[in-house]
């Protein structure tokens, strides 16, 4: 299955990507307590932040929210309907459309960024495709920056694909949200030396489990026991492969 529509959603599937997004029980008692102990520490006032993959602005008000002025955020995405919604959102970041598979993004100056988000995207990334991306960001970061990846967990994929978790290959699953959505099956393994081979230094990585609050929630059993997100926490070297 390879159909166009599976990474470039229609804006209907926009729409209702963005409604499941913000109370969806992943994002609010697994993702969203990771992410924002992870960023919290990296952030101040002065932190200009790239949010790669941005849909609707989740991410951005998180930074926001940590501490990040809106007018030192940078969203980049593909989609014009996701994209809308953050400009009308934030009016003071500055949101470009762009693809994550074509580097250079937008006219960001080399060095210029202090903090790269990139939740549950860079899984629709090949992995030449994945390479390319992270030389981009390393290359947007000054030295002693920091990136944030949030990925579904490679061994969720795996369980939810029941393919071989060696396969490596573009595996098409059921959307929470409603339709299909796609993952590239790389392994953690992949990730990792795909980072370290651009020249970031892992500086923690996370298999969240569902928060305290959460623990009670009617949904919490489809997101146990296993792990269903990886979080890393990367710092850009100054050394560029
Ligand atoms: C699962 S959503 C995550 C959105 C956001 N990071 C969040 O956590 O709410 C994936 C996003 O990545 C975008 N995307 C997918 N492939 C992309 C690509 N090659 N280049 C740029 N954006 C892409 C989609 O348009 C969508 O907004």
């Amino acid at each position: 299955m390879d159909e166009p529509h599976i990474d470039h959603w229609s804006p209907e599937e926009a729409v209702r990507y963005d409604e499941f997004a913000a109370q969806s029980f992943s994002w609010l008692y697994i993702e969203r307590p990771s992410l924002q102990g992870l960023i919290e520490p990296c952030v101040n006032q002065q932190t200009v932040a790239l949010d790669l993959g941005c849909g609707g602005g989740r991410i951005i008000e998180l930074l926001r929210q940590v501490g990040v002025a809106e007018a030192s955020i940078y969203g980049l995405d593909s989609n014009p309907t996701l994209l809308d919604m953050t400009r009308e959102r934030f009016p003071g970041a500055t949101v470009i459309r762009g693809e994550l598979t074509e580097p250079p993004y937008g006219a960001i100056p080399e060095q210029a960024i202090d903090l790269v988000t990139a939740h549950l995207v860079l899984q629709y990334l090949g992995a030449a495709e994945l390479s390319a991306c992270l030389r981009e960001v390393h290359r947007l970061l000054r030295s002693g920056g920091y990136l944030v990846v949030g990925l579904p967990h490679p061994m969720r994929v795996n369980s939810q694909t029941e393919a071989d978790y060696f396969a490596r290959r573009r595996h098409v699953v059921c959307a929470p949200w409603g339709g299909m959505t796609a993952s590239f099956g790389l392994t953690i393994a992949d990730y990792v030396n795909a980072t370290i081979d651009v020249g970031f230094r892992i500086a923690r990585m996370e298999e969240p489990e569902i928060a305290e609050d959460g623990l009670q929630h009617e949904d919490a059993e489809n997101y146990s026991p296993g792990p269903t997100r990886l979080m890393m926490l990367l710092e850009a070297n100054g050394y560029s492969a």
